[in-house]
């Protein structure tokens, strides 16, 4: 089997109170190399180092060649992708507005037939599975399929140190996070080879204009 290309896209930009900050990097660091185990590439996409504004203009409103460079390139790395895993902490029970913000930025049709790996994290108990909850929507909305399993760490700084070294039942959090794992690269794998077979955007094209273009035939 050829390796699966993942991007990994982290929620976190803290830098503050509550400590430690920027927990997600710990959580994305091992899920990386339980990825690797499995022989993926993975590029992680650390909105701290994308810095992109509050949405303003998302890539496809820029006439071709005219998105700022590093979002021009954001679009090339996640367009590259052959999978993604959306790492979210959990804020007041919703997702990540950074990671949201990325994927704001992204047109779907970049996203759109392949899967996605839902992974939530928080200080608290649990895990930030609510977080994990709302995001499969937007996800699925951006055409790219969240697997069934999902992956929540609760109480992450006593789980993962800033190495992303697992610090407590070692075997039990890699065989935990595999699972996820496992079902992204069956679907990664499937959706890879399918498009060899039938062009996705050719029954259902990718949007040009408006999301009017969807609209049923009844729609004012
Ligand atoms: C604005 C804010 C809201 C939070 N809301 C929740 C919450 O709803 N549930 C929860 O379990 N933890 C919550 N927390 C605690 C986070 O789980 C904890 O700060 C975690 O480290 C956040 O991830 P990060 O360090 O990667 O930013 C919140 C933290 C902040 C800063």
């Amino acid at each position: 089997m050829r390796p699966l290309r993942v991007a990994v896209l982290l929620g976190s930009t803290r830098d503050g109170p509550p400590r430690p900050a920027n927990l997600g990097r710990r959580v994305g660091k091992f899920l990386c190399g339980v990825l690797n185990a499995r022989g993926h590439e993975v590029d992680v996409v650390d909105p701290v180092d994308e810095a992109l504004p509050s949405l303003v203009k998302p890539y496809f409103a820029y006439a071709p060649g005219q998105a700022p460079p590093k979002l021009e390139k954001l679009n090339e790395r996640l367009l590259n992708a052959d999978a993604y895993v959306a790492v979210t902490p959990e804020y007041n029970h919703a997702p990540s507005p950074a990671l949201l913000n990325t994927i704001n930025h992204i047109g779907s049709s970049v996203m759109s037939y392949k899967p996605s790996l839902i992974c939530s994290y928080s200080a608290g108990q649990w895990g930030g599975a609510r977080a994990a909850v709302l995001l499969r929507p937007a996800l699925s909305e951006m055409g790219c399929i969240p697997v069934s399993a999902m992956i929540h760490v609760p109480k992450a700084a006593e789980v993962f140190d800033e190495a992303g070294k697992c610090l407590e039942d070692h075997d039990e959090w890699a065989g935990y996070f595999d699972r996820g794992v496992s079902q992204l690269e069956w679907w990664g794998v499937a959706a890879r080879n399918h498009k060899d077979v039938v062009d996705p955007f050719a029954a259902s094209p990718a949007l040009t204009t408006t999301p009017t273009q969807r609209n049923a035939p009844t729609s004012p």
